[in-house]
């Protein structure tokens, strides 16, 4: 059983259970049966106040194959919401019918006050430019499986710094892990928050800001590319302007090393180039596949029905 009841933000997790999760993860890919009717009887409740393609379907699939089941929106105007309901209304009437709640909300810190008003446990599936814990979970085991430990690598943040939830949530983790140096790779109107680089300063963690992607993809083990978010911008010249900053294609991946792998959280939009797919170290695909053993692993935890 974990430690927390809602999983809001990473740092929600120890080091202990995020390795436990890990661990339960590759059991559950290996072993297919294992964990199949653990969550018969339990309810999933999907809150999705924002459009998702793997986050949804991932946790859908994941509570269906531990024998459990789901219910929710993936459009909030099919919901109380356009009447004007709160969220904290909505929340504490969703915790009457579910066992567990995962949402994703276009305000940051919408889950987190979700999980004040929920009788239940609350998954932050991404609040708004925030966080995206679960997002997290996925890079970390991928990065453990392809490279058989977390710890002692170079990766480099690519795109959209400020908005990315998935880059805050990542880079704010991979801080508690041993010889990981980040470099961040952003026009200066897209860098990361400075609340995630005081974060790396104040535990001494060797980082590196930078807006050429030619001058440093040959120091990286891992690429984290992604998608300029065109939802959070102000005004659309911004957005156009930005868009296409960085486009990874096969010419640059002649600059990176062998042994590179290519993360990416997905939906890609223009920043990698197709022919980059069939590039044995494109990982992005095979990554998206690793978010359903973890979210299988952390709904049977948060439950408590691993046996
Ligand atoms: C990400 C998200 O929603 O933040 N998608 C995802 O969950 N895999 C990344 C994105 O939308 O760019």
């Amino acid at each position: 059983m974990l430690k927390t009841r809602h999983l809001i933000e990473p740092s929600d997790l120890t080091l202990e259970e995020l390795d436990d999760l890990f661990t339960l993860a590759e059991r559950i890919e290996k072993e297919p049966l294992y964990l199949r009717e653990s969550c018969r009887g339990k309810l999933l409740a999907v809150l999705f106040f924002e459009p998702s393609t793997r986050t949804r379907l991932s946790f859908e699939a994941a509570m269906f194959r531990l024998g459990g089941s789901c219910l929710g929106f993936a459009d909030p105007s099919a919901s109380s919401t356009v009447k004007g309901e709160s969220l904290a209304d909505t929340v504490r009437m969703v915790a009457c019918y579910a066992d567990v709640i995962v949402m994703r909300n276009p305000k940051e810190g919408a889950a987190l006050l979700a999980s004040r008003y929920s009788s239940v446990p609350v998954i932050n599936a991404g609040d708004g430019g925030h966080h995206h814990p679960t997002q997290t979970l996925t890079d970390l085991l991928a990065i453990r499986r392809l490279r058989g430990f977390i710890g002692n690598f170079t990766i480099g943040f690519c795109g959209d710094l400020k908005f990315g939830r998935t880059v805050h949530s990542l880079a704010k983790t991979l801080v508690r892990y041993c010889g990981v140096k980040q470099m961040f790779i952003s026009p200066p109107e897209l860098r990361v928050p400075s609340y995630i680089t005081t974060e790396l300063g104040v535990n001494g963690i060797e980082y590196v800001e930078t807006d050429s992607i030619e001058s440093v993809i040959g120091q990286l083990d891992v690429l984290y590319m992604t998608r300029v978010q065109k939802e959070r911008f102000f005004n659309e010249e911004d957005y156009i302007r930005l868009k296409d900053t960085y486009i990874l294609d096969t010419r640059k991946m002649e600059l990176a090393k062998k042994d590179l792998f290519v993360l990416h959280p997905l939906p890609r939009v223009n920043e990698i180039t197709p022919e980059v797919d069939s590039d044995p170290r494109a990982v992005y695909f095979k990554q998206a596949k690793f978010g359903m053993f973890i979210r299988m692993a952390l709904l049977a935890e948060i439950l408590d029905t691993v046996i």
